[in-house]
């Protein structure tokens, strides 16, 4: 394994400069991963996967669009450069910020429900809209990440379509987008049906229809024998589909896909300081304990993930099977977890504290999905250059900063 994120001495001197736990990133690699999607017409990052704005930026530069789930991701959208016109806001919901946000910059809505429809005409009038559909059916890498089906909150109904035609033509609203995401994590056994069903939302909406999106949710090969994602089987099943419906609409359709996680998931590390080791005797599990916890990184103890932990600089050391957990306190506080907490104890050496290990694969919903639980701070973000230079993306984010403020307001 080559890149700077393999090279060990560069992560220790990373570390020493900018504490941890630190999140690093290779926008080379972001950039890199823009190719997976070059069969598609257009390519459209799903901010929330993660939002550094180094990583915007690498990605607007690359060619791709955006889209956006609250004002907060809109801001820092415009800030690494896209416009407004760059933006699809996805919306099953729309908070007051982002209502004013979406009527102050004008934003395409993605509307995922029919009562985003009445907000999205009363709150920009007459004009082009997306229409996120539920096919019925849903796919995820776990059941909380499947957003098709009947008990997904998720887009509009298929069998409503009928009906929000009308009512977009009552509304004045055009219908130039249709977009499905059925899950995050997708294996690809639904690709056909996927495609299939959307041909009765093309035909119904044809007089408008300009741009198809087969959403996000490529799977990535968190472990070595994981299947990479088959993206030339997706895109060719839904290329035909695109070319179906252009000739059935008599005009070239756009197709677009809306990915997240494969354009950023193995740009990305978390290095993380040991602790300390403990082990609960015979039979038990011997921890490496870190200073790194799910309040900076919380895919093993939401989803049961697998992410690859490697001691940084512990050459051929003999290893064991070690649990890897972090400083909160609570015990599921454990990056070593299969679904329901089922202890998945990997391969480490023994180490000492102040010795380094590396959590792979971290740059999608890592940082993005970090918080401030037991008053810890949000880590820190350095972001490898394509030319090699590193630099910090943005310092740790101490929710203590605003204690003084807090106390006054106590007064
Ligand atoms: N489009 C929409 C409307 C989405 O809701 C999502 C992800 C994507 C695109 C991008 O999906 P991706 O290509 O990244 O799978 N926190 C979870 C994943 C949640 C996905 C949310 N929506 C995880 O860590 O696995």
């Amino acid at each position: 394994m080559t890149g700077p994120l393999h090279d060990e001495d560069l992560l220790a001197e990373l570390a020493a400069a900018h504490g941890t736990p630190l999140y690093v990133y290779d926008l080379a690699a972001v950039r890199r991963n823009l190719e997976h999607f070059h069969a598609f017409d257009s390519v459209r990052y799903a901010v929330k996967a993660n939002s550094n704005l180094g990583v915007l930026r690498t990605l607007r530069e690359g060619g791709a669009r955006c889209e956006v789930v609250s004002a907060g991701e809109i801001a820092r959208a415009l800030a690494a450069g896209f416009e407004p016109g760059d933006m699809v806001y996805t919306a099953d919901l729309m908070d007051r910020r982002a209502r004013q946000t979406v009527r102050d910059l004008r934003l395409h809505v993605n509307a995922g429900s029919a009562t985003m429809l009445e907000q999205v005409a009363s709150l920009c009038g007459p004009g082009d809209v997306t229409l996120r559909i539920n096919p019925g059916f849903g796919e995820g890498h776990d059941e909380k990440v499947t957003t098709g089906g009947a008990h997904s909150k998720h887009g509009i109904w298929h069998e409503e379509l009928v009906a929000v035609l009308a009512r977009t033509r009552e509304l004045g609203l055009r219908v130039t987008g249709l977009h499905v995401h059925i899950g995050s994590g997708l294996k690809g056994r639904l690709v056909e049906r996927t495609v299939e069903a959307m041909d009765n939302a093309v035909a119904l909406f044809q007089e408008t229809v300009t741009r198809v999106s087969c959403g996000g949710g490529m799977s990535f090969p968190y472990r070595a024998a994981d299947e990479p994602f088959d993206m030339e089987r997706f895109a060719s099943l839904w290329l035909a589909g695109r070319d179906r419906w252009s000739e059935a609409v008599g005009r070239r359709l756009e197709l677009e896909a809306e990915p997240g996680r494969l354009l950023v998931a193995d740009a990305g590390v978390l290095v993380t300081e040991v602790c300390g080791m403990k082990s609960t005797g015979e039979g038990g599990a011997t921890f490496v304990l870190v200073d790194a916890g799910f309040h900076s990184m919380i895919r093993p103890l939401l989803y049961g993930a697998f992410h690859r932990i490697a001691a940084l600089g512990a050459g051929d050391r003999p290893t064991s099977p070690k649990m890897v957990a972090g400083p909160l306190c609570e015990s599921a506080d454990v990056f070593t977890q299969g679904k329901a907490g089922a202890p998945a104890p990997q391969p480490l050496p023994d180490m000492a504290p102040g010795e380094l290990l590396v959590i792979h694969d971290v740059g999608a919903y890592g940082a993005a999905m970090a918080s401030c639980y037991n008053s810890r701070p949000l880590p820190a973000e350095v972001v490898i250059h394509p030319d090699g230079e590193a630099a910090l993306a943005r310092p740790a984010i101490d929710p203590n900063q605003f204690l003084e403020r807090e106390q006054e307001l106590l007064r």
